[in-house]
């Protein structure tokens, strides 16, 4: 047998396909990923060819037994995957053929290999989507139980990398929720795309044979059927969305991750992440590297990447199918990879960091972090805010001079700037009084932040 008359497609064809071609045009050494899936799709729609009398019922129960089969043996790594064959899809359709005889050439009746994979994806994606909510919904709860831990902790916090006015811990982490409670919702909001069944669009016209999509859709527990046969087997923007949240969540934790590298140098000693998750160098002894912040931060890098890789996959492509398609899935299945693999390490490293509370409080004092406190101080009294900012400059300059903090200064020293201020100045210019002062939703006093861990608890609950 030649090899052109081997494939599924080798009718039309007087020659075999070239080597090289059958190799360049070949997905299955990556899209076998998508067995479990294209079985899945396949059964469902030799149900529904059963159900409008398509195939009567001795061929649906041989045709599903027979799939059944090949999925169990393909799950025991008990299957001869062939380049010859291309795809998944005609290896298992081969597969199948050889197992049950001629009823299996019956199961591709109604539909395409074009909107076959389209579905795979989609209910590839769908699993891959709930175990990533999983995942997210585990690194917030981790993330709340540390905010509420250090909800009293002292930092400084930063704009332009420059001291600006304290904060709790407990309040920083709580922005890095925000961040991540985004992104779930972001996921949340493009899995109601995804869940949309393309099956049924066929080749691009969609098929003469009396198929019932709203039965397989409910089959395979999709929301509804896609509206349009041409748009459902060219629509790849259901992978791009996901590729583009799963960007900006990689985004988010390259933020963090870079904090957490900072935060673990001998220069900043905010926190010690656990020997464990931490790697030495060959050459240097006392070394201890945050590897994986680092290379979160650097992941991001690829994630990116597969988006613009989609973006550009699809730019130019006229309706409706076109090869180019193919090329979805590796930027695809290693943005799953990275983001699920991200998401264990983001997770596992928070339990066994260890806080330097003394250091944070007094990296907080170092840098006049108060002094925003001095001049709200100044207006109560009845200074005009911009008057309040120059007398509040002038006297961080001096204290700056012989280096001193501002509540190191005497009350006569401070009163020289202005006589407003009274000894009732040293409770406003401590660091507990300057963030408990910021007692409002949203701020950053601990009683603020103990209160919106408690809202963040309801809201993970509720989603
Ligand atoms: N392996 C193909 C893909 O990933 C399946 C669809 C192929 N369809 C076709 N007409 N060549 O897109």
């Amino acid at each position: 047998m030649s090899s052109a008359s081997r494939k599924p497609w080798g009718g039309r064809f007087a020659e075999p396909t070239d080597a090289f071609v059958e190799r360049f045009t070949a997905s299955v050494h990556f899209d076998r990923r998508l067995a479990r899936h294209d079985i899945t799709g396949s059964i469902a729609h030799a149900r529904m060819l059963g159900r409008v009398g398509v195939l009567d019922a001795r061929e649906v129960d041989s045709i599903v037994t027979g799939l059944e089969q090949i999925l169990a043996d393909i799950e025991r790594g008990d299957f001869e995957w062939q380049t010859a064959l291309e795809d998944v899809h005609m290896n298992v359709e081969t597969a199948l053929v050889q197992r049950i005889g001629d009823v299996g050439k019956k199961l591709h009746t109604g539909r395409s290999r074009n909107d076959q994979v389209a579905t795979d994806i989609r209910l590839w994606l769908r699993d891959e989507l709930d175990a990533i909510d999983g995942q997210l919904h585990a690194a917030l709860q981790a993330l709340l139980q540390l905010a509420e831990r250090e909800a009293d902790t002292l930092m400084p916090g930063f704009t332009h990398l420059q001291t600006a006015q304290p904060v709790t811990l407990g309040h920083h982490l709580l922005a890095w929720f925000e961040m991540l409670a985004r992104d779930r919702e972001r996921f949340a909001d493009c899995r109601r795309r995804v869940n949309i069944m393309p099956l049924g669009a066929a080749a691009l016209a969609g098929t003469s044979f009396p198929i019932d999509r709203v039965y397989t859709a409910e089959l395979l527990g999709f929301e509804r059927p896609t509206e349009n046969s041409l748009d459902s087997v060219s629509d790849r923007d259901f992978a791009i969305e996901f590729v583009a949240a799963a960007a900006l969540l990689m985004t988010h934790f390259s933020r963090m991750s870079e904090e957490l590298v900072l935060w673990s140098s001998a220069q900043f000693g905010f926190v010690s992440l656990a020997d464990a998750w931490c790697t030495g160098s060959s050459i240097m002894p006392q070394k201890k590297n945050p590897d994986v912040p680092e290379l979160l931060r650097g992941k991001t890098g690829r994630v990116n990447g597969h988006l613009v890789a989609l973006l550009t996959l699809m730019k130019a492509q006229p309706l409706a199918y076109n090869k180019d398609n193919q090329e979805d899935k590796e930027p695809l299945f290693d943005t799953v990879d990275t983001v699920r693999d991200s998401l264990t390490a983001f997770t596992g490293m928070l339990p066994g960091m260890t806080v330097n509370t003394a250091r944070l409080r007094e990296a907080a004092r170092a840098g006049y972090a108060t002094a925003t406190d001095l001049a709200d101080y100044l207006v109560r009294k009845g200074l005009p805010f911009r008057d309040a900012h120059e007398v509040v400059g002038r006297a961080v300059r001096a204290a700056a001079s012989d280096e001193r903090d501002l509540a190191d200064m005497t009350l006569d020293e401070l009163r020289a700037f202005s006589p407003l201020i009274d000894a009732d100045i040293f409770d406003v210019l401590t660091l507990e009084g300057s963030v408990a002062a910021r007692d409002h939703l949203g701020g950053t006093a601990p009683r603020q932040v103990r209160a919106a861990v408690g809202r963040a608890r309801a809201r993970l609950d509720n989603i």
